[in-house]
């Protein structure tokens, strides 16, 4: 088991007094906090070892580079991939939208994405199909957030291109079986390319795309404690080929004259123009900090909290809660019955507590549902009990001055 009153000391963050309560962080779902190893990562890198990779033969540049590398290899490492199908981007959102333009479909080709997609994972998809004439299709959910698998037989023809799906729901934090659904999908059609989207599932269980057999795999290092504005794209090898560049510039080319442009292979190709060395760095130091914990002691410590957690809203009548099964990530949403959810998140920020609400960019899920949005607490490795257990005091107090 992980020591969380540990691995807290290591989040100066959470010493945060706010509304002159103590912090209790429950948006990790949207961003987690920094470790220590993280931030002073930053500073040490400013301080000491500036410069522009892959551009220069002076010291500076030679170990920027060396150790910009040196995180390829660890993200690669993390997810197991090699190093050559790992492309930093600036987010989830990029590495989708890079997939997307990237590309070429002939008129009338068919995407199929699910109900419960982030709109990052929808409308690229959806622009996608606009220039080709093509169609989205749906895979739908269950009332509790549960993909309809058997539907995909239906949804899966030969007109089929690409399967894009998340691997754990944003909103509902609900785990797809994404194993599952990729292998029988390839066995109807081996030629879909099949993206997933690892953005919520990447900080809770261990990520094999080997394993996985998915060609495309993309998730945020902000959502790993690492900084904001950096992202990952695994591509399968054999489909790296297949990506048209939809950005080009300075680093991506083996020569260059005004009639033609030579460029180099592997994921280089998509990294056009300098990019954000410090935070792939940092998503280094995230990824060592998560190993030396060990991706299956944090699993485990956050299942914990979300049984702790979904538990105890249970027993308040006052709530709605969606997808309310354990076979989730560390997420729970909810809404108290005829509250809008921004007057009871206002309400827990008075307290101190961060929990997001709203539609969470899954509006076709709202519609699926019939709401507006929902209260979405969404739990890290260092979220203990005792916080759950104020959030609970004063979410009850919340209700009874909201009724
Ligand atoms: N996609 C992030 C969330 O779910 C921002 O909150």
């Amino acid at each position: 088991m992980i020591d969380v009153e540990k691995i807290r000391k290591e989040f100066p963050i959470l010493n945060r007094q706010v509304n002159k309560s103590s912090l209790v962080y429950f948006d990790n779902g949207a961003t987690t906090q920094k470790p220590r190893g993280v931030i002073n990562g930053i500073v040490k890198y400013y301080s000491e070892q500036n410069a522009n990779i892959h551009r220069g033969v002076h010291t500076l540049s030679r170990e920027a580079t060396e150790l910009y590398e040196k995180a390829r290899k660890a993200v690669s490492d993390f997810i197991n991939a090699n190093d050559s199908e790992i492309i930093f981007t600036s987010g989830t959102t990029d590495s989708i939208n890079i997939v997307a333009n990237g590309l070429n479909f002939p008129t009338g080709s068919e995407i199929i994405v699910s109900q419960m997609e982030h709109h990052s994972n929808i409308l690229p998809w959806q622009l996608s199909c606009e220039r080709n004439n093509g169609k989205l299709r749906v895979i739908p959910i269950n009332q509790d957030g549960t993909l309809q698998v058997d539907r995909l037989k239906e949804l899966v023809n030969d007109k089929t291109r690409v399967l894009a799906l998340t691997h754990v729901s944003n909103t509902l934090g609900v785990i797809n079986p994404v194993k599952e659904i990729i292998k029988e999908v390839k066995k109807i059609n081996p030629n879909i390319l099949i993206l997933i989207d690892g953005a919520q599932s990447v900080p809770h269980m261990k990520i094999d795309v080997k394993d996985l057999d998915c060609d495309f795999f993309v998730f945020s290092g902000h959502k790993i404690y690492a900084p904001t504005g950096t992202g990952v794209l695994f591509i399968k090898e054999n489909v790296l080929g297949k990506l048209q560049m939809s950005k080009t510039g300075g680093g991506t080319i083996k020569s260059v004259t005004f009639e033609k442009t030579e460029y180099v292979d592997g994921p280089m190709r998509f990294e056009a123009g300098t990019p954000n060395i410090e935070g792939v760095l940092g998503m280094a130091d995230a990824i060592n900090f998560i190993n030396s914990l060990g991706i299956k002691e944090i699993a485990a410590h956050e299942h914990e909290l979300l049984c702790y957690a979904q538990t105890m809203l249970n027993g308040i009548s006052e709530l709605e809660i969606y997808a309310n099964h354990l076979n989730k990530a560390s997420v729970i949403s909810f809404n108290v019955k005829n509250q809008h959810p921004f007057d009871v998140g206002t309400l827990l920020d008075k307290y101190g507590i961060a929990v997001r609400t709203g539609h969470h960019c899954t509006q076709p899920l709202m519609q699926f549902y019939g709401i507006q949005g929902t209260i979405r607490a969404s739990f890290a490795l260092y979220n203990t009990k005792e916080e759950i257990d104020y959030f609970i005091e004063k979410l009850k107090k919340a209700i009874t001055m909201l009724n």
